[in-house]
């Protein structure tokens, strides 16, 4: 099965309507064969959307509800009406910082689907995980219990983000990125059969221009989940073609 790669950047606390002409310059240089997509912060994602033209902006969080008494937090409904296509949940940094369950994190991808938005989904060990061994048990868990209802690759994707490699420059083996896709995707085809092939399962975690084909090349890597190096054009195109390059 050919699965398209997709290439989202996470800017994470970063961005200003004075960063836009790097969505601009992001946009202009998105190959066709490749699908390219900004998480920006939420007070980003309108004015974003008009800078990016045909690429997909997305937020990098929604809460499970769809409305109600949830002071500062956001609605898939709010995000759709800002323009965004896509959001990230149960990234590390809300599953550490904000105490997100694996049940809270399908909730929110539950959520964000009903209301339109695609999903990626994101899952990973932390390096006293991976250390002791369990680094597959843990992810594959986390995929069982987070992975929402109706799962399908046409909405969903998934990210394999080990906590250690974030931010930290540090990426596991090629070895062991195919290891865990392949491990991962075995556990996909355990809950939801042959629609396991179709969805997407990116490496996030450190990845940057020199070693983007090497991680994006290795099997059952269909795109990447890409952090620091996002933030500007001349830090993220060149992964954006990495993967082009492969196709
Ligand atoms: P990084 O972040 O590329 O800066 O390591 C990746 C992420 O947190 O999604």
């Amino acid at each position: 099965m050919m699965r398209r790669k997709l290439v989202a950047g996470n800017w994470k606390m970063h961005g200003l309507k004075a960063d836009l002409g790097e969505v601009r310059a992001i946009s202009a240089a998105m190959p066709d064969n490749v699908d390219a997509a900004l998480c920006v912060p939420f007070t980003l994602i309108a004015s974003a959307v008009e800078a990016a033209g045909d690429m997909l902006i997305g937020a990098q969080d929604v809460h499970e509800a769809d409305k109600g008494a949830h002071t500062g937090c956001i609605s898939a409904g709010m995000l759709i009406e800002a323009g965004a296509g896509l959001t990230l949940v149960g990234h590390s940094e809300r599953r550490a910082d904000q105490h997100e369950t694996d049940a809270q994190v399908k909730a929110k991808a539950e959520a964000a689907h009903r209301a339109g938005l695609m999903v990626i989904l994101c899952v990973g060990e932390t390096l006293e995980e991976r250390d002791s061994g369990r680094a597959e048990a843990v992810v594959t868990a986390q995929v069982a219990a987070s992975l929402p209802a109706g799962a399908h690759g046409m909405w969903l994707a998934l990210a394999y983000e080990p906590v250690w490699a974030i931010g930290t420059g540090r990426t596991p083996t090629e070895g062991d990125v195919a290891a865990m896709h392949g491990a991962i995707r075995a556990k996909l085809r355990e809950l939801i059969g042959g629609e396991a092939e179709s969805m997407r399962i990116l490496y996030g975690g450190s990845v940057n221009a020199a070693n983007a084909s090497a991680l994006l090349g290795c099997a059952d890597v269909d795109g990447a989940l890409v952090g620091g190096a996002s933030l500007t054009a001349d830090k993220f195109v060149p992964i954006i073609e990495a993967a082009a390059a492969l196709g």
